[in-house]
């Protein structure tokens, strides 16, 4: 899709892979909307704009897209599920409400973010939806279920969407970013972002690339990790 021109939104455009795939958006000529809890600090563009959304909240997710569409519409044809967050512990001390805030923005934040833009993007017969999930989504890590189960759901919930829309010409692609230089380690004890790991641009380039695809060139899925970790 040639994306100038094009409105795309980005859900936790606060930081990290969501800002930077903001600004990789715009610097194609994409409109933008940020959705998110928290503005991107100094982020002023002609073509971007913040919409404060909690994504784990659909009624908040629908007043979004309505105020998306009134202000950058009337057609969407870019969304990124980017909004997430992974919390560590071993199960038998893990807290419920730790678990449900992992599943209620990773899982249900996701699903609820597609269910609205897919009528709109049905009615184009365009679209593509690129879900963040994560190599926890493609392997177990020790002291990690929890989160590791969030990200195995967005990639079912990917791998099934893509079949279920694929006729609409709208394209499903899940991403499984390792571990990338973002403030996602804040509360994870014993990793820290440090420069070994993948930039936010990377990760954002990558996203940009498979957008830019040609209609019938479909990448559905897709696992990136850097080349020498800090071990
Ligand atoms: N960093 C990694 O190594 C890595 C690897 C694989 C996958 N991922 C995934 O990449 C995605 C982005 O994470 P990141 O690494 O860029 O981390 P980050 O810097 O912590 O950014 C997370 C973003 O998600 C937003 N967010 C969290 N809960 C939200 C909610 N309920 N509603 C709306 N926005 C919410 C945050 O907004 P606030 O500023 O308001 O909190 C922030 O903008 C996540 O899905 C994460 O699981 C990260």
């Amino acid at each position: 899709m040639d994306l100038t021109g094009k409105l795309a939104i980005v859900t936790g455009a606060s930081k990290g892979i969501g800002r930077a795939t903001v600004e990789a958006l715009l610097a194609r000529g994409a409109a933008v909307a940020g959705w998110g809890r928290t503005a991107p600090e100094g982020l002023v563009h002609d073509r971007f704009q913040f919409f404060e959304c909690d994504v784990r909240d659909e009624h908040a997710v629908a007043e979004a897209l309505t105020n998306t569409l009134r202000e950058l519409g009337p057609e969407v044809h870019v969304l990124v599920n980017n909004a997430g967050l992974g919390i560590a512990g071993s199960v038998d001390g893990f807290q419920t409400d730790d678990w449900k805030l992992m599943f209620d923005t990773n899982v249900h934040g996701t699903f609820y973010c597609s269910r609205a833009v897919l009528p709109q993007m049905k009615k184009q017969q365009l679209g593509h939806i690129v879900n963040i999930a994560s190599i926890a989504g493609t392997t177990g890590i020790e002291n990690m279920a929890g989160y590791c189960a969030s990200k195995f759901a967005v990639r079912g919930f990917s791998q099934s969407l893509f079949k279920e829309v694929r006729n609409d010409g709208i394209k499903v692609t899940s991403v499984s970013p390792g571990s990338t230089q973002t403030n996602f380690f804040d509360d994870i004890p014993g990793t820290a972002a440090n420069d070994s790991m993948m930039s936010p641009a990377d990760i954002a380039g990558f996203i940009i690339y498979t957008l830019e695809t040609p209609f019938n060139f479909h990448v559905v899925e897709v696992e990136m990790r850097p080349l020498q970790p800090k071990k």
